[in-house]
């Protein structure tokens, strides 16, 4: 049995005496102590004082194995060679030039010839940031008022997407004609008249629903792999194939994909979209997105012979800083390195469901790529609702039970996320760790 909530925050408080104190002090400046909400967790977020390799060490001078990855922005680890030398290069040419470097061109090129469905690329300065121009695009192309989405998937956080995320059962209507459930507060009224929803696995419900409302769809948003969930390859070579036979435009969410392959995971599934955005490891750790489709898209934010009516830019898209460490993150990322992540993703699932069996508590584990995660239900997890019905405060608590054992990782869905610094003696530590959580009694 896993011990109780109170005494293993005890220790985790008795453990970090200065993350308490820098709580404190962040509290009277910002709201809930930190500067952005993903950063809280219960009984206070941890502060760190610095990384390198897998490795963080917390103000308290404790060490932790990072299986977080900064939200899982990066597979090489903290100051891989490469990459700071490539951000130090740029660094002494300038911080932020705000004209058009030579960099530009060889991140894209690097992308393109990557990934089949991309002609075509524009930066933006995070997923969420690409994910809204992409709304603004299909709607452009098509003349068509509505976007699709899936139930449970996260595309950012903007007022164009962010319905049903993680709808509670009692709004987000039945299951096989889901409602659009604003995300947040404050969205902007009648919004959601823009937004369809659609189940996971299940596609004659997806076909049915898309024939119903094809006539004002633009495009059907897609993660192949949402928060680590049970959907099979095939359930997107579907989601392609009735895009096309409907005449409606398929946008992948590649965001976290690079995590799993040097394609995406449009490449593993073997489909190809008509635009995908991207986000995360592309900035190699500094903030970045991207936008990228078939020449025919991507041409419509061509303005060099006049507007065609969709104008992408920003501030700080595509700064220099920005793609000189995307562009070493990827030119690192060699097959050598994704068979090294993926041998410890493996070892680590293996490892994790053995234990879970031995303590006799079910966890559901699902991996792909460098992310893992382990859901404290029989499983499957298939949708949303079946991730709604596990036990949260249980996952929790294992969370925390971990972090006072030396790994720190994100909360919520994607909770493990290997890098390539990680070794075998990384990953056993965790899943030993995993195992004397589920075991220890107070
Ligand atoms: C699948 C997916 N799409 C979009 C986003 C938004 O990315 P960002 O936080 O860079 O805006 C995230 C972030 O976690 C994500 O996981």
């Amino acid at each position: 049995m896993v011990r109780s909530r109170e005494s293993i925050e005890a220790e985790y408080v008795e453990r970090t005496p200065a993350s308490r104190a820098q709580w404190e002090r962040g509290r009277r400046v910002m709201p809930g102590g930190v500067i952005k909400g993903a950063y809280w967790f219960p009984p206070h977020p941890l502060y760190m004082d610095r990384a390198d390799g897998c490795y963080m060490w917390d103000l308290d001078g404790n060490r932790y194995v990072d299986f977080a990855n900064h939200h899982s922005a990066t597979i090489l680890g903290h100051n891989h060679p490469a990459v700071v030398e490539a951000i130090e290069g740029e660094l002494g040419r300038g911080i932020a030039l705000g004209a058009p470097t030579t960099l530009e061109a060889e991140i894209a090129e690097e992308i393109v010839s990557r990934i089949p469905a991309v002609d075509k690329v524009r930066y933006a300065n995070s997923a969420t940031e690409s994910a809204l121009h992409t709304a603004r695009m299909v709607r452009a192309i098509t003349g068509k008022p509505k976007v699709a989405k899936f139930e449970g998937a996260y595309h950012g956080s903007h007022d164009a997407l962010e319905y049903s995320t993680s709808p509670s059962t009692s709004e987000a209507g039945p299951s096989d004609a889901p409602v659009p459930v604003p995300a947040q507060r404050g969205m902007i009224p009648g919004s959601e008249e823009s937004v369809v929803i659609l189940p996971y696995n299940q596609p004659e419900t997806v076909e049915m629903i898309l024939r119903e409302h094809k006539g004002e769809i633009a495009a059907v948003y897609y993660d192949g792999k949402p928060g680590m969930m049970d959907v099979p390859v095939d359930f997107t070579k579907f989601v392609r194939k009735i895009t096309e036979e409907l005449g409606l435009l398929m946008v992948m969410d590649e965001t976290v994909s690079f995590m799993a392959g040097p394609g995406g995971y449009q490449r593993e599934a073997g489909v190809e979209p008509d635009l995908s955005f991207f986000g995360k490891i592309l900035g190699g750790g500094l903030p970045g997105g991207a936008i990228g489709g078939k020449a025919e898209v991507m041409d419509l934010l061509d303005n060099s012979e006049g507007s065609k009516g969709v104008f992408q830019s920003g501030t700080f898209s595509g700064n220099s800083l920005t793609l000189a460490a995307g562009l070493a993150t990827l030119r690192a990322l060699t097959p050598e390195v994704y068979a090294h992540v993926d041998g410890l993703r493996e070892r680590t699932h293996a490892g994790l469901e053995g234990a879970s069996r031995r303590a006799g508590l079910p966890f559901h584990v699902l991996s792909a790529g460098s992310m893992i995660n382990a859901f404290p239900t029989d499983g499957p997890v298939r949708d949303h609702r079946s991730y709604d019905a596990i036990d949260v405060e249980l996952f929790e608590r294992v969370l925390l039970g971990l972090t006072v054992k030396g790994s720190y990782m994100g909360r919520g869905h994607m909770s493990i996320v290997l890098s390539e610094p990680m070794g075998t003696e990384d990953v056993d530590g965790l899943v030993d760790a995993f195992e004397d959580v589920l075991t220890a009694e107070d």
